[in-house]
């Protein structure tokens, strides 16, 4: 069991606190520009050819910003995976015994769920652009997974939207959660997975 020199509590180890904190910076910059490119692509008013107001624009910015989410989404899944791989055959350290069990197995059920969500939603938009064959990315074709089906891709992003909102309120409980041992229970929960320089294994 890895233990900081600082403080005597089980913490997680080097390796399952930087796939920890890098996959929280991709997912805070993924969602962001997720809601953002579809308001661009949807909602945002710009003009046609004719200089009327139209919804939706699909300017290069949109485009990048398209790209950009699947690349990102890829990555988070591969990272995601190799995580997973890491966790169910490292395990974690063993939960802080001040915390009462049933609040442990709520955190438990949130953790898992966000394990979850954090598959399938990069998955369902894969399975998305390949229904709708959308599949450049900064000018380079994915291979598709299945045969083209617009209604398909349209039925799968709603899906992968409505997984997407799941997981950001998830992630807001969980994020709420570190705030409440931090700063009322006052336990030593979030030092668990906060980044530290020197570690003692
Ligand atoms: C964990 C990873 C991912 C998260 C959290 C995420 C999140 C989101 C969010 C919040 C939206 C906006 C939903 C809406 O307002 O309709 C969205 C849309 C979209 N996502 Fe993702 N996404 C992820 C991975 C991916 C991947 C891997 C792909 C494809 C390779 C992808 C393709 C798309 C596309 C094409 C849309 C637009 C759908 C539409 O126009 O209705 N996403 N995503
Ligand atoms: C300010 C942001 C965040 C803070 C302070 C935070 C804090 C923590 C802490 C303290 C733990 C360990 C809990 C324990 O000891 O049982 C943890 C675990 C976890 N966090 Fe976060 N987190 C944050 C953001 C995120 C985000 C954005 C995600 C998902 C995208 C996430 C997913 C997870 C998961 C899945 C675990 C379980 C780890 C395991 O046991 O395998 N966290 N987080």
């Amino acid at each position: 069991m890895a233990r900081f020199r600082d403080y005597d509590i089980p913490v997680y180890t080097a390796a399952a606190r930087h796939y920890h904190w890098w996959v929280a910076a991709l997912i805070a910059v993924q969602i962001p520009i997720g809601f953002y490119m579809v308001y661009r692509g949807n909602e945002m008013v710009g003009v046609n050819d004719k200089g009327e107001p139209v919804k939706g624009v699909w300017d290069a910015v949109t485009g990048a910003l398209y790209s950009s989410h699947k690349a990102l989404g890829i990555l988070i899944l591969l990272l995601v995976l190799l995580r997973l791989g890491y966790r169910l055959t490292q395990g974690a350290p063993r939960s802080d015994p001040s915390v009462p069990p049933a609040l442990t197995g709520i955190s438990h059920l949130v953790h898992w769920s966000i394990y979850l969500l954090l598959i399938a939603v990069p998955i369902g938009g894969y399975l998305g652009i390949s229904y709708g064959n959308y599949l450049d990315v900064f000018g380079v074709q994915l291979p598709g997974i299945v045969p083209e089906n617009k209604d398909m891709s349209e039925q799968v992003f709603e899906y992968h939207e409505l997984g997407a909102k799941i997981l950001l309120g998830l992630v807001a409980l969980h994020i709420g959660a570190a705030v409440f041992h931090k700063f009322i229970r006052k336990d030593r929960v979030v030092e668990r997975m906060l980044p530290k320089k020197t570690t003692v294994v």
